[in-house]
């Protein structure tokens, strides 16, 4: 079982991935880090304390990360996830603490004490693991893994038409920890192809009388308008990311290739530049996931919001 921590610009799908990682028997998430993106800043912590409360785990630490990108000017997307990042009428204030510490240097640290045995589950602009990297080089020898939801492999953005939105708000932060780590990257591209949450999926939740059920529906509710306009689907890239994480079968195809981010400010900030033909001769050490099971996915989501049990949806 992987020894998870959680960085998450934490809205609506951050949630759920923080919920999935919590209830699958297959991940440990020992701690949470905050990083700026989605929404204001404590809305994050706040939505991040309380997604954790729902899904029983209220203890894990928060730690609170940084509150801007490295160096550029950036938005939040509070048009996506609503007023406060869950759907818009939901402002939770769970009255917990959050854990002392600045979340790039318990990142450094977590990952230091227990070499090979931390893996971190990226969801959202990448500045606490830059940081952290920056507060310890050695930190790409002694992480287990890292997933990265984020950048958009060879299609289009969705914040620009270069750029989606994690890699977008801190492009520095991107090119440095894709450049220093062997990353999994779960890209938008995938999350569309793959992690689309439809009307009639939204209708099977609607039948449910559970807690999370109810969460999902309000968490949602914004980005269901938003997303797609006026067709009742919501692409779950971070809840993707992490079920990529948790349930290794769900990835159909993954494969490795040099992998760099634009850092430049203008048009091509934030593209994910990738080399599927091995053209500039870079050494290949991205995985990209390129396919995955979506009919699982779902399936995996759907139990977690009827059951509590998202491990129950697989063999
Ligand atoms: O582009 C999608 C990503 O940006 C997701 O992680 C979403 O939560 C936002 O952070
Ligand atoms: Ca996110």
């Amino acid at each position: 079982m992987d020894s998870v921590i959680v960085d998450t610009d934490t809205a609506s799908d951050d949630a759920q991935a923080l919920v999935l990682a919590c209830l699958t028997d297959r991940l440990s998430v020992e701690a949470v880090t905050v990083v700026a993106g989605n929404v204001r800043f404590d809305r994050e912590v706040e939505n991040a304390k309380y997604a954790l409360s729902l899904a029983g785990a209220a203890d894990t630490p928060v730690y609170e990360g940084a509150r801007g990108p490295l160096l550029k000017e950036f938005e939040h997307a509070q048009e996506v996830h609503g007023e406060g990042g869950l759907g818009g009428d939901l402002f939770p204030k769970t009255g917990i603490d959050s854990a002392a510490g600045f979340a790039p240097d318990e990142i450094a640290a977590r990952c230091r004490a227990a070499p090979g045995k931390v893996t971190l589950l990226c969801l959202g602009p990448l500045t606490n693991v830059a940081l952290a990297l920056a507060r310890d080089p050695t930190l790409p020898e002694l992480v287990e893994e890292v997933w990265v939801m984020g950048g958009a492999v060879n299609c289009q953005g969705n914040v620009t038409p270069a750029a989606e939105f994690n890699f977008w708000v801190d492009p520095d932060a991107a090119k440095r920890v894709v450049d220093a780590f062997d990353v999994t990257l779960v890209d938008w591209g995938l999350s569309v192809r793959a992690a689309v949450f439809t009307d009639a999926d939204f209708e099977r939740v609607g039948t449910m009388d559970t807690d999370l059920a109810e969460f999902f529906l309000d968490s949602m509710s914004a980005a269901r308008t938003h997303e797609t306009g006026d067709i009742d689907s919501v692409v779950q890239p971070d809840g993707l990311a992490a079920a990529l994480l948790a349930y290794p079968p769900l990835r159909e195809r993954v494969a490795t290739y040099p992998v760099t981010v634009d850092e430049r400010a203008g048009l091509t900030r934030g593209y994910t530049s990738v080399d599927v033909a091995g053209v500039t001769g870079e050494d290949a050490h991205t995985r990209v996931v390129e396919a995955a099971d979506g009919d699982a996915f779902i399936d995996v989501l759907l139990a977690m919001l009827r059951d509590s049990d998202p491990d129950g949806a697989l063999p």
